[in-house]
């Protein structure tokens, strides 16, 4: 049985004050009925990762070099010794404005997994691309782009999270059906890489729009291991709506 696995992503929002406010908010809640986290930018890690006692806590971004003339970049190193245990890497945000490339992720995934770190790794297509029903093929070159190399044992306990861009912040989730093929085609593509075993442990998110409200249905099919959430991660009040629908 893969556990499930929630984790918000604040994206570029909270102060360490307001991100105080959510851990104070939300912690008395936090069951173990799932893995439960959130993605929170490079400033309010050391707060969170202070007030978070069940909750884990994600960087949204890592550099792949251990240090150097980077300038704006942050470490591994510098995120460990901050208690941070895990990082999302290829969000579909930083593939658009920041220019992402698969080899890129797969630089900081190899990385990340070396210094104990675990990555979620997002893939997700555009709108044109889904308009053009190149889904399938988007999403299998991102898997095994993001993945080529790395270790099958260490696969097994990252994290995938499948984000249709399109819905990313839309509203318009995915429906059940094509969030549930997708992942259950991610699922496919590792298992073409890694074989039977890393498939069947990976654990795979739905991201993009996902709220209190929906989030039920999503984690009743059997490719979804679990939610990438934004704007609903932001709210204590949604947030623990989010956990109360993880029965
Ligand atoms: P959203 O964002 O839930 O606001 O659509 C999801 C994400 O970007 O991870």
């Amino acid at each position: 049985m893969r556990k499930p696995i929630i984790f918000g992503n604040w994206k570029m929002n909270k102060t360490n004050a307001q991100a105080q406010v959510f851990f104070d908010g939300v912690e008395a809640f936090v069951t173990d009925k799932a893995d439960f986290g959130v993605a929170v930018p490079f400033t309010a890690l050391a707060t969170s990762v202070n007030a978070a006692s069940k909750m884990n806590v994600a960087a949204e971004n890592v550099h792949w070099a251990p240090n150097g003339a980077y300038t704006g970049e942050v470490s591994v190193e510098m995120l460990k010794e901050i208690g941070v245990k895990w990082v999302v890497l290829g969000h579909s945000e930083r593939r658009q404005y920041f220019n992402e490339t698969d080899a890129d992720i797969n630089k900081k995934a190899v990385v990340t997994i070396e210094n104990g770190i675990t990555p979620i790794v997002c893939v997700g297509e555009t709108l044109d691309e889904f308009e053009a029903g190149n889904t399938e093929s988007v999403v299998r070159t991102q898997v095994s782009g993001c993945l080529t190399g790395l270790n099958g044992e260490d696969v097994k306990n990252i994290v995938i999270a499948y984000e249709p861009v399109w819905a990313i912040g839309t509203g318009k989730s995915a429906t059940v059906e094509i969030a549930q093929n997708t992942c259950a085609l991610v699922r496919d593509e590792v298992r073409n890489i890694f074989g039977n075993d890393v498939a069947d442990a990976v654990r795979i998110q739905y991201g993009g729009s996902v709220k209190p409200d929906n989030i039920e249905e999503y984690m009743s099919q059997e490719d979804i291991d679990g939610a990438l959430i934004g704007g609903a991660s932001l709210e204590v009040d949604s947030f623990k709506a989010i956990i109360d629908a993880i029965k």
